[in-house]
């Protein structure tokens, strides 16, 4: 059994390495054929490399992103042995390197936010498999994606304890497609993690509300399918009304009798990376240094950014304070009308969903400091879901960061109690959408 966990995961130990540290670079480049792979620039480029941190969270810092050590220790793992010899000088720093291989599915796949977060997730080293699900045009996506040569890789034999890559498999099968209803229970079987981003986005002039009557029917589904295959999968809701969807999908799970509260989340990390920028921006530090929690629901004003809790700690003032706010809670709608007609956010939520989705499989491997923002079953208030800051462990939530709702300002307090009403309102609209959908007919 252990060995079979292990070989599922394939953990490879870096080598031991002694004397100069070596340097650390993007992955792109390492597909280059021939030397030389550092321009005269590269004293420069190496320190802009270090300090790239890609999707992660402001304040974390680990290496098994795909932009730093563990993609670079992948692809060198990755290529024949006759390359090696060229790449042996590139390796990542000591205790850097730990390979991991999960296995996640899309559904949504072939939309506006699926394609592009289907792209960013092929480009991680933490990914074995990816499974592409959607309606209709998953195909084309598939056959696009599976041309880039991406660490995204597949384990394949074990071979004295270490597990062996397969450089061919990097080219089309770590993608799979899936179409239909009648291919989706294939899709999730053995995943790790699924992720949703199915359904009808924004129009301008529409409520994330107004998507409920189809959403809810395409979530509802979906997870029912879920919670037959993968019970035991991490599930991330992307589709809005995110504040009703997840309380539908935690009553699918419900009543399939698979229901974990820790491993449901409701993906609420556009609002952090917005909030994050804004404020950026506006006080004009560097946006990776910026970290702001964001709590409440994913809709209107019940997105509630907590600007004290704010790192670095910042002041300002009442005007910022009300203006920031409100561009954060309205940041969803400024893309709506700016794409007038053509969607909504697409691009940034697909970031913000890899983002998430790699915290998610960073601490199913193991990683003790993963923290994300996220809507899920909560006692940090009397609303039964909630959005808060989280510590995210092997088993999905692994605390709650309590004291982000400590000492609120006036400001926030008062927004945080005005919230309230609108988001039980749209949980109770998704609880009762379950149970309306499953009362016995009337005869
Ligand atoms: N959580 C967030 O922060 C956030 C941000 C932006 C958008 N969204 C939401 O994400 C959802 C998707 O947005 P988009 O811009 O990608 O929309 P889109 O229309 O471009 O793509 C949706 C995809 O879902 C597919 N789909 C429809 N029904 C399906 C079903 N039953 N099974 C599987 N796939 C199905 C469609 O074929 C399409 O490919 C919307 O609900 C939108 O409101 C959430």
């Amino acid at each position: 059994m252990a060995a079979a966990a292990a070989s599922s995961k394939m953990i490879l130990q870096p080598p031991v390495r002694s004397g100069r540290e070596a340097s650390v670079r993007t992955p792109v480049a390492l597909f280059r054929s021939s030397p030389p792979l550092f321009s005269r620039n590269q004293a420069s480029i190496k320190h802009s490399t270090r300090q790239f941190v890609g999707l992660k969270a402001a304040g974390q810092y680990f290496s098994s992103n795909f932009s730093r050590g563990d993609s670079y220790k992948l692809l060198e793992a990755s290529v024949k042995t006759s390359q090696r010899k060229t790449l042996s000088k590139l390796t990542c720093s000591p205790g850097q390197a730990r390979i991991v291989a999960y296995k996640v599915a899309v559904l949504g796949a072939a939309g506006g936010i699926g394609q592009p977060l289907s792209l960013l997730l092929k480009m991680s080293p933490l990914l074995s498999n990816l499974n592409l699900y959607d309606i209709a045009n998953v195909k084309g996506v598939v056959a696009d994606l599976g041309h880039c040569n991406t660490p995204a890789q597949k384990e394949t034999t074990q071979a004295k304890g270490k597990a062996v890559l397969d450089w061919d498999f990097l080219l089309n099968k770590a993608v799979s497609g899936f179409t239909g209803p009648a291919e989706l229970a294939d899709s999730l079987k053995g995943v790790d993690l699924i992720i949703i981003p199915a359904g009808v986005p924004r129009k301008p002039g529409m409520t994330r509300d107004d998507l409920f009557n189809i959403n809810a029917g395409i979530v509802k589904d979906l997870v029912e399918v879920a919670a037959d295959t993968a019970p035991n999968a991490l599930i991330n809701v992307i589709s809005n009304p995110v504040n009703s969807t997840v309380p539908i999908a935690a009553e699918i799970l419900k009543q399939k009798g698979v229901y974990n509260p820790r491993k449901l989340f409701g993906v609420t990390t556009l609002d952090v990376v917005r909030a994050n920028t804004f404020v950026a921006k506006q006080k004009n530090l560097r946006l990776i240094d910026v970290d702001v929690p964001v709590i409440g629901g994913h809709a209107g004003i019940t997105i509630l950014p907590l600007l004290s809790k704010a790192r670095p700690a910042i002041e300002f003032s009442t005007q910022e304070i009300e203006e920031l706010t409100v561009r954060i809670q309205n940041a969803g709608t400024e893309v709506v009308e700016a794409k007038a007609g053509a969607g909504s956010a697409t691009l940034s939520m697909a970031y913000a969903g890899a983002r998430f989705a790699e915290s998610c499989i960073r601490a199913l491997d193991g990683d003790p400091d993963v923290y994300e923002c996220s809507y899920v079953q909560s006692e940090l208030t009397e609303l039964p879901f909630f959005a808060s800051r989280l510590k995210l462990g092997k088993e999905g939530i692994e605390a709650f960061v309590h004291g982000d709702l400590n000492n609120l300002t006036e400001y926030e307090q008062k927004a945080l109690e005005a919230l309230k009403p609108e988001l039980k309102a749209s949980i109770q609209k998704g609880i009762e959408f379950v149970n309306r959908e499953s009362a016995p007919l009337a005869v």
